[in-house]
């Protein structure tokens, strides 16, 4: 049936003011239109699915019917979370339509600063209004369970408050313009492998305190106009039919007001979603229309069942500024976009060893190694890939900042990446949208390259990347762990640089964290920049090039090894059929609970993920959470401890007591009382950044968190009496100060 319109003219328009009375004017068709996206059975020109959204704004992922004869607009929902995914070329047009591909979630977490990450979700915003966006699908958010999860890059941490408030400064900034996020993938998706019908189970302590936490914060701090339910199930309910997670515990709990949207084609059954409180069935599949129609006829959907969805997808609708008659300039400031980026992605750059390499000498002369350093990665792939009008690359940033590179090395690798490119062509084509692009290799027995190097340059910049995609979970070896070429060019490098007293710099240009144990003391110094965007090359070269200290802190922990990581249940190194194994699982069985980590993964460590259980079971890890370095050094000293009602304030003073102007991330921690058992030895609990604090100077930053932010999920929330300890410091494992507090 055609979706535009309804058989019957009614003569209900909308308005912000009259939802109730067009809810009671509409058709269960027109409901059910409503409820369902476009990505049925329908005309291409009226289509709407991730890459083949020809209507309205072309390569969005999908859009709402509109039900003209009522005035109501189409919602146009578009990916997220590290700019807009959306076709750059359009039928019949000759300009280019493209959009800021912002540095990676890890980084945005990162900086610790939630203006900056506000900032970013502010650039994102304006060009959805630019573009005719109505919501943005993200931010990512699900926690970093296991080091290894496919779309990592996407998430912001291991640690459910940093992930929350993240995510609250993203969406604040999106929203800041007048269109929505979605925050997603709401709960527990954390991983790819059989993502569509994976069964996560886990303790309703974990539950709570990390996988729905971070959500939690997340719409206490923002006004997050949608969220959108997971593919997985969760404890064998599906997350999108899920009653107790959609409707008692975001709605009733946490007063969440926005519309629940799924995830692209997640569930089974359509009635189901709308009964839990589901209210946009994505992208809609053949059939669900029927579905939803009937269900309301037979009476399997009360009509308070589905008016509360509608009702809950009109109130978004009429805050649009599609609805209020904004036309889009599609011509969104792409040039500011850029040069603010390239400042602001410098705060999540992580220093994570400086044995005098860094900053580099103003007039050293850099050897540029690793094919990464040329073909550098701004992003991961999948739904969060961008269309960009640029990438820098490190070798154009460092040569923008006036950095003499060593020509032949540069030749040598501008040649091996040509000839690479050329071997990879036909193999891309074969790949689909949500798979990333081969790499080329890098470039075997580098010996004659190094030694030249060594004699010709001061110093060798080693670049090792590693990309991701939705759909796919990364590999132990050759992707956690370094290829045995990449780890001969490091050998290399190490041992002709430093038998002539000259230094080495490892850049990580990562999707996630990857193995730094076996060669970190190869390398001087070691700067993560995870894939920092379409500027990344240029805000690497200035942290290089001392024109700004690098100031980010880990949002996750670098373990000595993978054994150590304690989500052992993970479907480790499973082949590499991604999605295909997932639709096959779906389509063949539905729901075929047989095997470990694939058909359903057992949360063993409970809320043990991260620092959590390598700091409370003193498990050595090789960079902790909270850990990063600057070019000057800091001390903390005066800190100060209140209790205010409900509020716990503390205050620490952050003096620079080196030369280099720089900031500093303060975190706050928390120890049970020393009676409550089975807890980890510390968590999060708030966190601040100075400015940028010049030598000799300091700031006293003050960090508030709600008394009841330090309960404890027993079958409930229990606040714990007894005495609490409270500590401050740059890292987990460095935490020179604390006080007590007393419950
Ligand atoms: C992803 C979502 C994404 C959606 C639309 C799904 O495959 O899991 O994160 O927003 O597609 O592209």
């Amino acid at each position: 049936m055609p979706a535009t319109f309804s058989a019957f003219a009614k003569t209900v328009r909308l308005t912000p003011d009259n939802i109730d009375a067009v809810v009671a004017a509409m058709t269960p068709e027109d409901k059910a239109n409503l409820i369902v996206g476009m990505a049925r059975d329908m005309s291409d020109e009226l289509r709407a699915d991730v890459g083949y959204t020809y209507h309205i704004v072309p390569g969005v992922a999908g859009t709402t019917c509109p039900i003209t004869y009522m005035g109501v607009t189409p919602l146009v929902l578009a990916d997220g979370p590290a700019g807009i995914r959306m076709d750059s070329r359009r039928k019949g047009d000759s300009k280019d339509y493209f959009c800021t591909r912002v540095p990676m979630g890890t980084l945005l977490s990162s900086t610790w600063n939630d203006s900056i990450v506000a900032a970013f979700g502010s650039i994102i915003g304006e060009e959805c209004r630019d573009y005719g966006i109505d919501i943005l699908l993200g931010p990512g958010m699900n926690i970093m369970r296991n080091p290894l999860c496919g779309r990592n890059f996407e998430y912001y941490s291991e640690d459910p408050l940093l992930s929350g408030k993240m995510a609250a400064a993203f969406t604040n900034g999106v929203q800041s313009h007048g269109v929505g996020v979605s925050l997603k993938h709401f709960a527990a998706n954390n991983q790819e492998i059989n993502r569509l019908a994976n069964d996560s189970r886990v303790s309703q302590r974990a539950l709570r305190e990390l996988y729905l936490r971070n959500f939690e914060i997340a719409i206490r701090e923002s006004e997050p106009w949608s969220v959108m339910s997971a593919y997985n199930y969760v404890n064998g309910e599906y997350a999108s039919q899920s009653k107790t997670l959609l409707t008692d515990i975001l709605r009733r709990e946490w007063g969440f007001e926005g519309v629940v949207m799924s995830d692209w084609g997640a569930g089974i059954s359509a009635v189901d979603m709308v009964k839990a409180g589901n209210d946009m069935i994505q992208p809609g599949i053949n059939g669900n229309f029927e579905k939803i129609v009937n269900g309301q006829k037979d009476g399997t959907i009360s009509s308070e069942e589905i008016d509360a969805c509608v009702k809950r997808i009109l109130e978004i609708i009429v805050r649009t500024h599609r609805f209020n008659g904004y036309k889009p300039s599609e011509k969104p400031d792409l040039e500011a976009h850029s040069q603010a980026l390239a400042s602001m992605t410098s705060e999540g750059l992580v220093l994570l060893k400086n044995e005098s390499a860094l900053p580099l000498a103003k007039d050293a002369r850099v050897a540029l190694f690793g094919v990464g350093s040329y073909d550098f990665l701004p992003g991961g792939d999948g739904s969060g890939a961008v269309r960009c009008s640029h990438v820098v690359n490190l070798k154009e940033g460092l040569g923008s900042k006036g950095i003499t590179l060593s020509e032949r090395i540069d030749s040598v690798y501008e040649c091996w990446i040509a000839g690479e490119q050329k071997r990879l062509a036909p193999m891309k084509t074969l790949r689909t949208w949500y798979q990333y692009d081969m790499r080329p290799l890098e470039l075997p027995c580098p010996e004659a390259y190094t030694s030249y190097g060594a004699e010709e340059a001061d110093v060798a910049v080693v670049t090792i990347s590693r990309n991701s995609a939705e759909g796919f979970d990364r590999h132990l070896e050759r992707d956690y762990m370094l290829h045995i070429d990449e780890l001969a060019l490091i050998h290399d490098v190490s041992e002709k640089f430093h038998a002539r007293g000259k230094k080495v710099v490892v850049v990580l240009n990562v999707c996630g964290v990857v193995d730094v144990a076996p060669w970190r003391d190869l390398a001087d110094a070691i700067l993560l920049c995870w894939l920092p965007g379409q500027d990344g090359g240029t805000s690497v070269a200035s942290v290089l090039a001392g024109e700004e200290s690098p100031s980010g802190h880990l949002p996750v922990t670098f373990p000595m090894r993978y054994a150590d990581v304690p989500s052992q249940n993970f479907p480790l190194n499973v082949p590499e059929t991604g999605l295909n194994q997932s639709f096959e699982h779906f389509n063949a069985k539905r729901k075929y609970y047989d095997i470990p980590n694939i058909d359903y993964t057992d949360y063993d460590e409970d809320i043990y993920v991260g620092y959590r259980h390598y700091a409370t079971r003193g498990v050595d890890v090789a960079y902790p959470f909270g850990f990063g370095l600057t070019y000057t050094d800091f001390e903390l000293s005066d800190m100060k401890l209140n209790r205010k009602g409900d509020t716990v304030r503390v205050r620490v003073k952050v003096r620079n007591t080196g030369d280099f102007a720089a900031k500093q991330v303060v975190q706050i921690y928390a120890t049970a009382p020393k009676d409550v058992p089975d807890r980890p030895k510390i968590e999060l609990k708030g966190y601040a950044k100075t400015h940028l604090l010049q030598p000799g100077t300091a700031e006293t930053v003050e960090i508030e968190f709600p008394v009841s932010d330090l309960a404890i999920w027993e079958n409930g929330w229990n606040l714990k009496h007894g005495k609490w300890q409270i500590h401050a410091g740059t890292s987990s494992a460095d935490l020179p100060l604390s006080a007590f507090l007393e419950l």
